[in-house]
């Protein structure tokens, strides 16, 4: 595994591959990272040729700087867990390199920048266009990863590909989830004892949430039943909870199955938990 801290290092070893007739596979994460990320870069394996994972805590997607502030850095321990899953790459530029200068351009998502993580969290999605973007004009992968569990952030890359017409195949893998059904986060290492054993609270209220949809209770009805089961657990301060169309992730009144999504966020203390599911 050859690790690049520089984009002109990394896009001079990569063209090699690239004449060589291989296909690049892309997976970029801010490191922390843990088996859903594994899982990644495992899928990239199976569909392309050389695999590059990027880790790179993304300054310009944070709006809230205690979250920056905190957010687990573990480079050491990342390379490892990439040597061992045979990734071929790994791009871990500095801030400086990624951002020599003040960058001025800014994306508009539509809707979806009024809707869920979108609303609170003002800027995001234009910080993670922003990277997304000039990660994709460094690496030019063929495909890229990445998980559902930021379904918004999906969207917006599927859109991003569209609009600035990236020649990339979005491939979008399942949540990988711990035993207890919490989603896997680099999030998750900031919980505290307590708050761990909280956590799976978020999964299991959604599993029920699905249960009352499929058996044909009203949307408004299983919002208000998520509502009031979480405000019962201390440590819990839910954020959102949202029954939407999966293609839009614009809210419902009505559920339709296989075409309908439920989104949460909520905080556990200071750390902030998003999880989904289709239904
Ligand atoms: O999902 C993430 O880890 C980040 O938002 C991404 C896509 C690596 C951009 O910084």
């Amino acid at each position: 595994m050859t690790i690049c801290t520089t984009i002109s290092d990394l896009k001079l070893l990569l063209l090699l591959h690239r004449k060589k007739g291989q296909t690049i596979g892309f997976v970029p994460t801010m490191g922390a990272l843990h088996n859903g990320h594994i899982s990644l870069i495992h899928r990239a394996k199976s569909e392309t040729n050389v695999v590059v994972c990027s880790i790179f805590v993304n300054p310009t997607q944070f709006n809230n700087a205690h979250d920056l502030a905190v957010y687990p850095r573990t480079l050491e321990a990342d390379c490892q867990m990439l040597e061992k899953a045979k990734c071929d790459f790994v791009f871990a530029p500095s801030a400086n390199e990624m951002y020599p200068i003040p960058h001025q351009i800014k994306f508009d998502f539509g809707s979806l920048e009024h809707v869920m993580e979108g609303k609170f969290r003002p800027g995001h999605f234009n910080g993670v266009g922003i990277v997304v973007s000039k990660l994709f004009n460094i690496v030019q992968p063929d495909k890229a990863f990445f998980g559902q569990k930021d379904i918004q952030q999906c969207a917006v890359i599927n859109r991003l590909i569209l609009d600035l017409s990236f020649q990339i195949d979005l491939v979008i893998c399942e949540t990988e989830r711990e035993n207890d059904g919490l989603a896997m986060s680099s999030r998750n290492r900031n919980l505290s004892e307590e708050q761990r054993k909280i956590a799976p609270k978020l999964y299991e209220n959604m599993w029920l949430c699905s249960q009352f949809l499929q058996e044909g209770q009203p949307v408004a009805m299983v919002k208000d039943f998520m509502q009031i089961a979480l405000k019962q657990i201390d440590g819990i301060e839910l954020e959102y909870f949202e029954v939407v169309d999966r293609t839009n992730l614009e809210s419902i009144e009505t559920y339709k199955r296989n075409q309908s999504a439920m989104c949460i966020a909520a905080f556990l203390g200071k750390t902030r938990l998003i999880d989904n599911m289709l239904i």
